[in-house]
């Protein structure tokens, strides 16, 4: 601390100036004269693309392991997992000379539609939370730094580098917010690097409020904020606004600018010193971390094949998994030979090896016989001809897989998804096929949900392998021969159609804005509130065995917030072979102020057991687990009242429930004010006792007017009318003889409630 302090007041203002732009695209300013070393970064979010040459923007990357995306990575529901990784990536950036790797994603995926979707966890905030965190703490424990992105709000292609998402106070705090302030706060992330897009009307990279009030001073975030490659536009006003440093670079004319505002005096040199000294803090830190050397390319392989597997979600099983001893399997689909792994854009790595699918189903397949077809055709043309041969080699085989992965113009980083459907093509292949093979199963490469409802009856059984990652020809494998049993499980809806999916008459946007119209409903809050069906509800997924969850317990039927709850069931595992499954605890509020999705996750465990044997799960929900943001008194409240703690498999399978009730310890402010209405007055605990009289007085004159009944001019119940008038202009409508105006003595009213101060 005491060095950094001395440092930045022995540097010059060209150094600090020069200290906050990039000096390549991957590196930062070094200073020998200080002994400040040059702080090197490289994309994630899903391995090391470390480029050979770093003052080269797009050079040609060095070989890495390419780990699964980040879909099927929230889809093992595995924390310590998805720490594990974040070991290896750190070994490997160590190895590959990198101090601080890009990643992870921790936007929500509000429509199935975004095109970076494979690089985000999920819909939930919790889940997505958890990862991030999980994730940051693996790398970091190596002494190797993150950056955590993209923040925030970064919810689409369309007009990245300029769109505004629009988006109300509570949506951001309970939706879009949570999963940045989770890891902030249980991980802190060496650095956090800001959105393109703008916040309502604001660029991430000078969104004070964004970038300091919330990042720097609420959660407590000690590193630097980078930019995103090219998301600063006033490098001055982006500086005051908490983006400490900008890249890529070089970028002389930013550099310039900031020397100049300093000497004008349009820029305080303590704000600069602010980011120098946050810059300085992680250059120094990874300095510590030497690197060099080189990393296990096979353990690491072998780490991936056991993400992919665990991360895979079989949706659909009518018995024919796992695969037997059948003797003739006919292969279909070009991504069992070309194995579709990753996504496209500043993700891409450079894998060290890539499992062929094809290959490792025959080393698992033992003596059966294995044709194969390549069904399709690379991008979204049409070919009947490919259709025809897979149809002639499925015919002649006992059973047919299909491996059907999204061609990459529909899908990656840069654009979004035109629609969510396979191609054309390979909806008539599955149908071609499915028309003389009842046995088939579908294998899919993509990194967000399909739609299915044209194709799934025909099928026997569907395996979702996402953007796999280079071991994931052999994870699909493992799966459909039994070896692993799969425990993935969805961390996104799968809807009907794209027409019911949340944000489709808001998405996306238009004259440089897009409106966030659903508010808090996103994923399954939206599918629930709305009761629409969909394909596969999230936290789905199935398993070759079967579990029966018992006993459910809660530490108190009646708690106070600030001491939250422990929550315990029993799961068993009933079947045959060993499996793992996902315990989800959704919270729900029976009753509030203000409308709050029907259930919300706020805990998970994952838990593995033997056939027939019984683990006790333990879950802590705290404070937040049961509170909701209100805007109006600008932070997380609880309500008291009660409360099911709901324990599933999936959003749609809860198997137990448990009532408790909560004491807030909350003292709100009142926030009546001049506009409330009669219900507001009689909703808040202290204008309620100060208004009791008067509304006595009201509701007796109602009574000797109308009867009690309805009014015979209006057809309306009075009573109801009243309740929903401001009190002033019920006063006024009352026309009763008072010699102070409703507005006085609304504002009498109110200096009792809010004390004579007011
Ligand atoms: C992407 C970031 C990435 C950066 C550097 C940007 O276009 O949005 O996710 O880390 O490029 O490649």
């Amino acid at each position: 601390m005491n060095k950094i302090n001395d440092l930045v007041k022995k540097m010059s203002l060209e150094e600090k100036a020069a200290l906050c732009t990039g000096a390549s695209p991957w590196s930062t300013t070094p200073i020998e004269s200080l002994g400040l070393p040059e702080l090197t970064v490289s994309d994630g979010p899903h391995g090391v693309r470390r480029v050979a040459d770093v003052s080269n923007m797009i050079a040609a990357s060095l070989p890495a392991t390419c780990f699964p995306t980040a879909s099927c990575m929230a889809s093992t529901w595995n924390v310590d997992l998805i720490h594990a990784m974040g070991q290896a990536l750190a070994e490997e950036c160590i190895a590959l000379k990198v101090d601080v790797i890009l990643g992870p994603g921790a936007n929500m995926k509000r429509t199935p539609l975004g095109g970076r979707n494979f690089e985000y966890y999920s819909e939930d905030p919790y889940l997505a939370g958890q990862m991030a965190a999980s994730f940051i703490n693996g790398v970091q424990s190596k002494g190797v730094g993150t950056s955590l992105k993209h923040f925030a709000v970064n919810n689409q292609e369309t007009r990245r580098l300029s769109i505004s998402s629009e988006v109300d106070e509570r949506t951001l705090r309970e939706i879009y917010l949570p999963a940045f302030e989770t890891a902030v706060k249980k991980a802190k992330p060496w650095t956090v690097m800001c959105a393109y897009n703008k916040l309502n009307g604001t660029y991430c990279s000078e969104n004070h409020r964004l970038l300091v009030d919330i990042l720097k001073d609420e959660w407590g975030f000690e590193g630097f904020v980078v930019s995103d490659w090219g998301a600063v536009h006033d490098r001055v006003t982006s500086l005051k606004g908490g983006l400490d440093l900008e890249m890529p670079g070089p970028r002389e004319r930013r550099v310039t600018a900031v020397i100049e505002a300093v000497r004008s005096g349009a820029l305080s040199q303590s704000v600069l010193d602010e980011s120098v000294h946050r810059i300085l803090e992680i250059v120094f830190k990874a300095a510590e971390t030497s690197k060099g050397g080189s990393f296990d390319t096979a353990i690491h392989h072998a780490l991936a094949r056991r993400i992919a597997a665990e991360g895979m979600v079989l949706l659909k099983n009518n018995g024919i998994l796992p695969l037997g001893d059948e003797k003739h399997i006919a292969v279909i689909g070009r991504a069992a030979k070309e194995a579709h792994f990753q996504g496209g854009g500043s993700s891409h790595i450079n894998p060290t090896q890539v499992d062929n699918p094809f290959e490792e189903l025959k080393k698992l397949a033992g003596d059966a016989e294995l044709s194969y077809a390549e069904g399709y055709p690379m991008d979204d043309s049409f070919d009947q001809a490919m259709i025809d041969e897979a149809v002639k080699n499925v015919r002649a085989a006992k059973v047919a897989l299909l491996y059907l992965a999204l061609p990459e113009s529909k899908e990656s980083e840069g654009y979004d998804r035109p629609d969510l459907d396979l191609t054309p093509q390979q909806v008539a292949l599955i149908k071609a096929v499915t028309a003389v093979q009842p046995k088939t199963i579908v294998i899919l490469n993509n990194g967000a949900p399909v739609v299915m409802s044209e194709w799934i009856d025909g099928t026997a059984a569907i395996l979702e392998a996402w953007m796999m990652g280079q071991a994931g020809g052999g994870a699909i494998a493992d799966i459909l021969y039994g070896k692993v049993n799969p425990s993935g499980r969805l961390a996104e809806t799968y809807p009907l159609k794209l027409a019911d999916t949340p944000a489709h008459i808001n998405f996306p946007g238009g004259n440089g804005e897009v409106r966030y119209g659903e508010g808090i409903f996103i994923g399954y809050r939206y599918y629930d509130a709305k009761e629409v069906p969909v394909q596969f509800p999230f936290g789905y997924g199935m398993s070759y065995t079967t579990f029966v969850f018992k006993n459910p317990k809660v530490s108190a039927a009646t708690f106070r917030d600030v001491d939250g709850l422990t929550i315990s069931v029993d799961v068993t595992n009933s079947g045959q072979v060993a499996g793992k499954e996902v315990v989800q605890v959704y919270v729900h509020d029976h009753k509030s102020r203000l409308v709050r999705p029907s259930k919300e996750l706020k805990g998970f465990a994952k838990v593995a057991l033997q056939p027939g044997e019984t683990k006790t799960i333990t879950l802590e929900l705290d404070f937040r687990a049961f509170a909701y943001f209100h805007p109006a008194y600008k932070q997380w409240i609880t309500e008291d009242g009660e409360f099911d703690i709901l324990i599933g498999a999936s959003a749609a399978d809860i198997r137990c429930t448990q009532t408790v009730t909560l004491q807030s310890t909350l003292e709100l402010p009142s926030i009546l004010s001049q506009e409330s209405t009669v219900h507001d007055w009689m909703d808040d605990p202290r204008g309620r006792q100060i208004f009791a009289p008067l509304f006595q007085q009201i509701t007796a004159q109602m009574q000797a007017r109308f009867g009690g009944g309805e009014d015979d001019a209006t057809g309306m119940d009075p009573m109801g009318f009243l309740m929903e008038m401001p009190l002033t202009e019920l006063l006024y409508f009352q026309g009763s003889p008072q010699t102070k105006s409703p507005e006085e003595m609304v504002a009498g009213l109110l200096s009792q409630v809010f004390g004579a101060d007011r």
